[in-house]
């Protein structure tokens, strides 16, 4: 197997930089140095996508956005609540966004905050404007620092100032830490974080800390090693340990199990889940100990076998909740889940999980956000026909309120406005890796380009073009100063006896022949000429069953879903937890809330043995339409046979579960349903009841 070497260190400061294992031999991974963070651009519709983004909710808070704009971060006076998390999450996620996109506007935001933040740090290190012990959280430490060590990386004007705030700052946090965990723990009359956010959450600390430790220790080295052991020691004392929970035995299956499984809230919690599956291999840095990793594997495994959803989140609201169709999943878990399997990826070179980054990136997260990036949800469900206030109150939930599926400025809670904008930015991130044999890996499949000088001084430019995961054929055009091995990464779904690779240096169009781990390896020449090749996937449609007798289609890296029109009103926006109008000087002109009321049946029961793919017409298989995950923008889609059900109740205001023998309607016709990419249906049926239909014309 090749081993990756995360490339987008500039982005995202990713696993591969070695953390050196006092003690012991030659450390694991070799660093490959740093990169420009302008080396890899977006392309296509992931740049059609970035823009949305900048022009959107998350490129306009700073300027009219309370938990933003006003943050007492920068002097303002709002949080929304004693964690002062709001403000360091935007951070992280608009770094990577303004030079990833290379955005001026944006980047002014982010150096104004930058400047901000460091320009105030307390004479004792602490970054932030809390000045008492009861205030004085670490966990939004966590976040600002992620965001950091990605704005040292992209703008080297910076570097030095951000490394001296860090090594400051780790100093007063490791006197805290022994000094019986302050800051960590809640001791007294401490409000920082009375619930155990950030005590479920110690090893957030360690991918900065690990960044400084390798790039720029100075004399600070052990300092820097004991304030992460300190903060997994203290994990421990509280209780919040995620080796014992990622275990056969500790993994809760269901959410009511509670015997053996007996731990703290912290490990239920959707999104901690998300973020405490990058744990072990956080330890795993500084030990080497292997368990670590076979570890991970098994909480990848668990998740996906317990609580994952069709489209590649948890389920979890905000609770883990099994494997329901009509519960649903926070946004920020998608956006966590995309990061850590992205990094977990570089670790495991696990071909399943690179594939769950793109089920993600290409499902799980454009259906909670609108077309525009002006919305978004707080909760999906992977069957809502509707979205808007419910009228049960919040009784079909486990910890959200009838709001939770409305897009809006901040449905239910703010944390998802603050922390979505990093997910596609950290995704072109990743999208390329190193590979220790002095290579390049395209992972993430979409359009983008890359400009890198590898470790031996050979300067790589990577353009890659495709519509995919719409369209299954990639073009790319490569140039070298000396030979390497390029290598593109096969998903597990595609036929590999039929997808083909054609490439200008060698004779015609070969069936592929990827490694066990899936990587397809191309052999570049140097020269002054570009080489080109066609990557052409071949792959049918998929039916995945699942439990009382129902189905979910996928075709390719797309979840599909029963296409419901729907009628759409926009209003100003409501406070999460009130529901109040918010006063107009925290919204803006362009931020709604929006009901969608359907205008097209729902409950339908699928014959999967009838599925037809469509190319609509206009598809020239080179140029989407933006915005592209919208209703009808998309240019594949299915025809599935169907027929409306009269026995598919509504509970809570919602569908109930799936009827396990559904039952046709008096007079209903099979007919040709039309099923579209799940993440453009911002209304969706997509697990649905399994019938025997008559054979139709699927037109
Ligand atoms: C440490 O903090 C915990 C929790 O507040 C407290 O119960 C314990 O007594 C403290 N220990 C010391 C040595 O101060
Ligand atoms: C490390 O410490 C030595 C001795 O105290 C000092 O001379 C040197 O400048 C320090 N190096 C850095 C990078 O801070
Ligand atoms: C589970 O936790 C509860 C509350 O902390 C405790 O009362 C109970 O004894 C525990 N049960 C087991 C089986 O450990
Ligand atoms: C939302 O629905 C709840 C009932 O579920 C109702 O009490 C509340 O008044 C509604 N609020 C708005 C703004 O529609
Ligand atoms: C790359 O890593 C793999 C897996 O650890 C190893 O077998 C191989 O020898 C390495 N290749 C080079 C060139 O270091
Ligand atoms: C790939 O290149 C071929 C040959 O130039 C062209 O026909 C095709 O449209 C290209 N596909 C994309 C997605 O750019
Ligand atoms: C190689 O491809 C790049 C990008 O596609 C293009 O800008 C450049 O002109 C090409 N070079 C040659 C020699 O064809
Ligand atoms: C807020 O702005 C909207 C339009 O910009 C206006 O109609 C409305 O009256 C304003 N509300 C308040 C409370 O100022």
């Amino acid at each position: 197997m090749i081993k990756m070497i995360a490339l987008a260190v500039a982005m995202m400061l990713l696993g591969m930089m070695v953390v050196e294992v006092r003690g012991s031999a030659i450390p694991e991974q070799q660093m490959m140095g740093p990169e420009e963070s302008r080396s890899r651009k977006p392309r296509g519709w992931i740049k059609d996508q970035l823009e949305l983004e900048a022009a959107g909710l998350a490129g306009n808070m700073f300027d009219f956005y309370r938990f933003v704009h006003d943050s007492k971060w920068i002097g303002g006076k709002t949080e929304y609540s004693a964690l002062d998390e709001a403000s360091p999450y935007w951070f992280n996620g608009l770094v990577p966004l303004a030079f990833g996109l290379g955005d001026d506007r944006i980047e002014k935001q982010v150096k104004y905050y930058l400047d901000y933040v460091l320009d105030h740090q307390q004479k004792d290190g602490w970054l932030g404007f809390e000045t008492t012990r009861q205030t004085r959280g670490i966990w939004a430490r966590c976040l600002l620092l992620l965001g950091l060590t990605q704005y040292a990386d992209a703008d080297p004007s910076q570097t030095d100032k951000i490394v001296d705030a860090m090594h400051r700052y780790v100093v007063l946090a490791h006197n805290m830490l022994n000094n019986n965990y302050t800051g960590l723990l809640v001791h007294g009359n401490d409000i920082f974080d009375t619930a155990g956010f950030g005590v479920g959450r110690t090893h957030e600390m360690h991918i900065p800390l690990q960044w400084l430790y390798e790039k720029y220790p100075r004399n600070n080295s052990q300092i820097i090693w004991e304030t992460m052991e300190l903060m997994i020691k203290g994990g421990e004392v509280w209780g919040a340990d995620w080796r014992k929970f990622w275990t056969e035995s500790g993994y809760p299956r269901v959410w009511s199990e509670t015997s053996p499984y007996n731990m703290s809230w912290v490990f239920i919690h959707g999104v901690n889940q998300a973020q405490g599956l990058r744990y072990p291999l956080s330890i795993y840095r500084m030990t080497h100990d292997e368990g670590l990793k076979r570890q991970t594997r098994l909480a990848v495994d668990l998740l996906a076998k317990y609580h994952k959803s069709l489209a590649g989140t948890i389920i979890a609201d905000e609770y883990i909740t099994d494997l329901s169709p009509s519960h649903g999943s926070e946004l920020c878990i998608t956006a966590e889940i995309m990061f850590s399997m992205a990094w977990i990826y570089q670790y495991l070179g696990d071909n399943d999980i690179a594939d769950w980054v793109e089920q993600a990136a290409f499902n799980a997260l454009p259906v909670s956000i609108s077309p525009d990036w002006w919305s978004h949800q707080y909760i999906q469900q992977e069957n809502q026909p509707w979205s808007r206030n419910l009228t049960q109150g919040s009784s079909l939930w486990v910890d959200v309120n009838s709001y939770a599926n409305v897009f809006g400025l901040e449905p239910n809670y703010p944390c998802c406005t603050v922390n979505h904008p990093q997910a596609y930015p950290k995704f072109l991130a990743n999208s390329f890796v190193r590979t220790n044999d002095s290579g390049i890996a395209h992972v993430f499949l979409g359009p983008a380009s890359l400009t890198t000088t590898l470790a031996d001084g050979n300067t790589v430019s990577v353009s890659v073009e495709t519509t995919y995961p719409f369209g299954l054929d990639i073009n790319y055009t490569i140039s070298a100063t000396k030979p390497f091995p390029f290598y593109i990464r096969i998903p597990t779904w595609a036929d590999t006896s039929t997808s083909t690779v054609t490439t200008s240096t060698s004779d015609g169009t070969q069936v592929v022949s990827p490694s066990a781990s899936g990587l397809q390896k191309l052999f570049i020449p140097a020269g002054g000429t570009n080489t080109t090749a066609t990557l052409s996937l071949a792959t049918q449609p998929r039916v995945v069953t699942r439990a009382d007798n129902t189905a979910a289609i996928y075709y390719g890296a797309l979840l599909y879903s029963l296409a419901i029109t729907y009628t759409e009103t926009a209003s100003p926006p409501r406070q999460y937890n009130n529901l109040a109008i918010l006063p107009n000087s925290t919204t803006h002109a362009h931020a709604h809330d929006h009901v969608l009321v359907p205008t097209s049946p729902w409950a339908i029961a699928i014959d999967p043995s009838q599925i037809r793919v469509v190319h609509k017409s206009g598809d020239d298989g080179r140029k989407l339409a933006s915005p592209i995950w919208a209703l009808g923008a998309p240019p594949v889609e299915l025809r599935v046979a169907a027929v409306e059900i009269d026995n598919w109740p509504v509970r809570l205001d919602s569908p109930a579960n799936p009827p396990s023998k559904p039952r046709a309607g008096a007079g209903k016709k099979v007919f040709s349903a039309r099923f579209v990419p799940y993440g453009s249906a911002k209304l969706h049926m997509a697990e649905l009841p399994v019938l025997s239909l008559a054979k139709i014309d699927l037109v």
